[in-house]
């Protein structure tokens, strides 16, 4: 029996797999395009033609470019209204930044369960969570697999209620032929570093209202409006501008996207096979009406009874000492227990956490959900069996790390 790297044996793999950010001759002329337009802000063209290339490629009308997702967030919420004391229903598997930009208004995340079959948004547990304060659901496409937005959809317009879609890990996915992102009333990306498609930082906010698409671009564009005075600012907005440099990156990394998408998609595919040749890992699975998934993740659930009762915790250290950047994900728990959405006070707001335990959120982070990056997906078939390999290798030698 092989010993485990995490014993001192040797690990599976010693070779890098394919690093992040991708990126060839067209992001160097487009960044030197813009460095020698002398436009590097306001005043270029790259941000209109970004803008409404990645609005069109997601099917919709409208996009209005930013410094994050944590910025588009925001706007987003302020272009539909959300005030001081609303409440917005959020995931707690995600990012800080889906539950932080409601705080941040000062207005109150409401959690609600993730479903455990796919780590999306329950849509069973969101008619419970609506009150009438309810002003926004912001559903998270979590990995890049889609939320179920048919059920979302119709509850919220039942409610009268807004839907912000948090797509910030989800380009190109799709929901029942539709890319998302313009299913709801708006939707943001990210093109943070890690993500399928990059500059660095940035963000933008697609809808196909243009109402919402002018009060977005009003509150990124320090209060200005689309038509008005350079200084008549109408509302308090913010600097989340994006610059040219950034913009040109992002239209070269969108020509790439579909490319390196069929690769994930590929790879994807391949590894959720494999792994049910090993047993007690499987892939999180996406509703039956998800066309595509965007891969940002490839999540998976441990299931240690199936491991000689091995944590996953300890699993994904000695799968990382073979040689596999496998990440237990957010494992410091859901949102709701982090100390800077917990400890959060809203003044004059009473919130208080401490009794909240949704049990399908608590086991993803604590001990069933575990990750690959995007960019692992775009490596060789032979990268997959080696992630294979180390999980087969760990599960023969469970015994000896429990
Ligand atoms: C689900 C989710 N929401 C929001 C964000 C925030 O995006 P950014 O890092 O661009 O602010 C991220 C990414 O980091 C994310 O993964």
């Amino acid at each position: 029996m092989a010993k485990l790297a995490i014993k001192g044996g040797r690990p599976v793999r010693r070779k890098p797999f394919v690093s992040w950010p991708v990126f060839d001759k067209r992001e160097e002329r487009e960044l030197l395009e813009v460095l020698r337009s002398g436009k590097w802000g306001i005043g270029g063209t790259k941000n209109e033609e970004f803008a409404s290339k990645f609005a069109a490629y997601h099917q919709a009308e409208f996009g209005v470019t930013c410094s994050s997702g944590t910025a588009g967030l925001e706007i987003a919420l302020k272009a539909v209204g959300v005030r001081y004391g609303d409440e917005v229903i959020v995931p707690p598997y995600t990012f800080i930044a889906t539950a932080g930009c409601v705080l941040s208004l000062g207005a109150i995340p409401v959690f609600v369960d993730i479903d455990p079959k796919t780590y999306n948004i329950d849509p069973n547990l969101l008619e419970g969570a609506i009150t009438p304060k309810t002003k926004a659901i912001i559903p998270v496409h979590i990995g890049g697999g889609p939320a179920h937005m048919d059920s979302i959809m119709k509850i919220a317009n039942e409610h009268n209620i807004y839907v912000i879609e948090d797509a910030c890990q989800a380009h190109g996915a799709e929901w029942r032929g539709h890319k998302v992102g313009a299913i709801g009333h708006m939707g943001v990306f990210s093109f943070q570093s890690s993500k399928n498609i990059s500059a660095g930082e940035g963000g933008i906010v697609v809808t196909n209202d243009e109402e919402l698409a002018d009060r977005a671009w009003s509150y990124m564009n320090v209060g200005r409006s689309r038509k008005g005075e350079w200084y008549g600012h109408e509302v308090l907005g913010g600097n989340y501008r994006m610059t040219e440099f950034q913009a040109g990156l992002l239209l070269a990394q969108l020509n790439r996207n579909e490319r390196l998408m069929r690769r994930r998609e590929r790879n994807a595919a391949y590894l959720a096979r494999k792994l049910h040749d090993v047993g007690g890992v499987e892939h999180v699975g996406a509703y039956p009406e998800v066309t595509r998934h965007a891969y940002h993740l490839f999540i998976m659930r441990y299931d240690k009874s199936q491991f000689n009762g091995l944590e996953r915790d300890r699993f994904v250290e000695a799968i990382r000492a073979e040689g596999i950047p496998l990440s237990p994900g957010y494992a410091t728990g859901p949102l709701y227990r982090l100390r800077a959405i917990a400890g959060y006070k809203i003044p004059g707001i009473e919130t208080d956490y401490s009794k909240l335990f949704l049990p399908a959120a608590e086991r993803a982070c604590r001990e069933e959900g575990m990750w690959l990056h995007q960019s692992v997906l775009l490596g060789s078939r032979k990268d997959m069996d080696d992630i294979i390999d180390a999980f087969l290798k760990v599960k023969e030698n469970a015994s000896e790390l429990v």
